[in-house]
């Protein structure tokens, strides 16, 4: 089975490419950029990854942040992740950047981009390996925030698939940026957004019926809502699902109590993601491997999840047909 797991053919649709920097590299970024880390060791690092829900994350994700500065830097970060998704036999991913998180420290929305972008080129011709970029909108800043966001991100339109929405849920819910997806969706965007994590079911309709979006990242919470559920049946919208994610951050106590198996058995599109694969202790054949172990899924399951993922992308109905 762990052959089988880390063999099959993946696609990724929920990795925030800030939460891949591995606490290696936060030490070797850190000195590069002559930035005194409030730690000793790497293993000090690691220790401080006890997290009691999503807010609590976030404070130490948005500090480790700090020492990307550079576009080499944000070529490297993007990179260590395309070397390890190609060893997982990812073959095509769709990753998250959150670039409020840089320019609200005075690093350019070019220098964010254009290393990350450089990034996901080389890995295209390196390890085959196909990608769509998202940007991400941080829920907890304004709306205001957000539309010069965007603003800035059109002239990159052409290399930015979708905009999404993450930060903290809980007070933020999608009706807030309502407006600023309107105009990303004219502006010819795709959307996506992070609901039903910690939020209530509500905000999960609020995703789709005012944010108009093709995906639900995490979504779990779903079931607590019966006509949800259906409808997220009836139309099929994908569910990216980030188990050891909802372990971490404390929205199922264990992995035998996540709701996964559940929800793939009830007909929803469910797909298996990493989320902040150096924070939550895996990438994601640590995720297949462990939701496996827990509950028991069969190989069908874990080829029906594969199948949904690349179902879900982005790419062309000739591209999906052609890696499915
Ligand atoms: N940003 C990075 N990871 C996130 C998560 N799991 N939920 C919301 N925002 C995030
Ligand atoms: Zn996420």
């Amino acid at each position: 089975m762990d052959t089988f797991l880390q063999e099959i053919p993946k696609a990724e649709l929920h990795i925030h490419i800030e939460g891949s920097l591995e606490p290696e590299m936060m030490f070797t970024l850190a000195k590069r950029n002559g930035i005194e880390l409030p730690y000793k060791s790497v293993q000090e690092v690691r220790d401080a990854y006890n997290f009691q829900n999503l807010q609590s994350f976030l404070d130490l994700y948005y500090a480790g942040m700090g020492v990307l500065q550079t576009q080499q830097d944000f070529y490297d970060l993007t990179w260590a992740y395309l070397q390890t998704a190609a060893a997982e036999n990812v073959q095509h991913t769709e990753i998250f950047f959150d670039p409020q998180a840089h320019t609200s420290r005075g690093i350019e929305f070019e220098i964010v981009h254009a290393g990350i972008y450089q990034a996901l080129q080389d890995a295209q011709e390196e390890f085959g390996i196909s990608s769509y970029l998202i940007l991400c909108f941080l829920r907890h800043l304004s709306a205001e925030s957000a539309m010069a966001t965007l603003e800035q991100a059109l002239p990159y339109k052409d290399t930015i698939v979708a905009v999404g929405l993450d930060s903290s849920e809980m007070g933020n819910p999608p009706s807030k940026f309502k407006r600023v997806f309107d105009r990303a969706r004219e502006a010819g965007f795709y959307t996506v957004a992070h609901a039903g994590e910690e939020g209530p079911p509500d905000y999960i309709w609020e995703a789709i019926k005012l944010l108009g979006v093709s995906r639900i990242d995490h979504g779990v919470r779903c079931i607590e809502d019966s006509q949800l559920v259906k409808y997220l049946i009836e139309q099929q919208i994908p569910l990216t699902v980030c188990p050891l994610s909802n372990i971490k951050l404390c929205v199922f106590d264990s992995m035998e109590k996540h709701n996964i198996k559940q929800l793939l058995h009830m007909g929803l599109c469910v797909t298996v993601n990493s989320d902040d694969p150096s924070y939550f202790g895996g990438y994601i054949a640590e995720n297949l491997q462990q939701i496996q172990a827990a509950l028991g899924l069969s190989q069908q399951d874990i080829y029906q999840m594969m199948k949904n993922s690349f179902q879900a992308t982005f790419l062309s109905p000739e591209e999906k047909q052609a890696k499915i």
